[in-house]
């Protein structure tokens, strides 16, 4: 049974540090994000959209306020149930890539259709095609360090898209990308939103890519508004 809500927040606040350092980045952040919506998350260097980003999914925790994902309250989830969570659910593009330096292309790929339980074969041949699509059918055993930022960026959204995600979050996923590969990321993004549902979470810098999205979000001093 799929949650009636991909992402229910309520109240968030997320500060760092103590006393007089203490650091508020985030405050009184609401949010419902309904299944198949696709969400620009924009606003300036700093404003916190990579910390919101980490604390949906679940890689962080907010200082205060209740964060549900797909109708699971993270905070009553150790470690463990969050992982399994993620890996059966959750897809993530971050800012720096996080390939398994010691797998190839192909392999980084390969990790989390594997990991829901596909075969071999399987695995490797959806894995191949999505590489192919991106443009790296050359590059298939290349390791991360024989690639380019930009190909690097490629795998990692190929490895995003391999686990067939419900929610996808991706963290700027055309930002070092020349305009033309830009594009065929954004088109493989809203056809994965339109033929398999899955929920886009997008922070971007990209106007063309925020403009495709249904929904587009800023935080500003802390607090997330909804851009008409
Ligand atoms: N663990 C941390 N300790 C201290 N400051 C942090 C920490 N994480 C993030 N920050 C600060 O919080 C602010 C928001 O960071 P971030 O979420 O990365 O912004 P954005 O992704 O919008 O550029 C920045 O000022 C950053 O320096
Ligand atoms: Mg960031």
């Amino acid at each position: 049974m799929p949650a009636e809500n991909i992402v229910e927040v309520h109240r968030l606040s997320k500060s760092v540090g103590q006393g007089a350092h203490q650091l508020s980045i985030l405050t009184g952040v609401e949010l419902v994000v309904k299944p198949a919506q696709s969400i620009a998350l924009v606003g300036e260097s700093g404003s916190g959209k990579s910390t919101l980003l980490a604390i949906l999914a679940g890689l962080d925790d907010g200082s205060e306020g209740e964060v549900l994902l797909l109708g699971q309250p993270l905070h009553r989830l150790n470690e463990e149930q969050r992982a399994a969570l993620r890996a059966r659910h959750v897809g993530f593009v971050f800012q720096s890539f996080m390939l398994v330096p010691t797998l190839n292309a192909l392999e980084n790929v390969q990790l989390p259709a594997l990991l829901r339980g596909e075969s071999d074969k399987t695995s490797r041949q959806q894995a191949t095609e999505l590489l192919e699509q991106l443009g790296l059918g050359q590059r298939l055993r290349h390791l991360p360090a024989q690639l380019s930022g930009g190909e690097q960026q490629r795998v990692a959204l190929a490895r995003a898209f391999s686990g067939r995600p419900d929610l996808l979050f991706a963290d700027e996923p055309t930002g070092n990308l020349d305009r033309q590969t830009g594009e065929r990321i954004a088109d493989l993004l809203f056809s994965l939103n339109r033929h398999q549902a899955t929920t886009l979470i997008l922070v971007t810098h990209d106007e063309q890519l925020a403009a495709r999205c249904e929904r587009r979000l800023r935080l500003r001093d802390g607090r997330l508004w909804e851009e008409s």
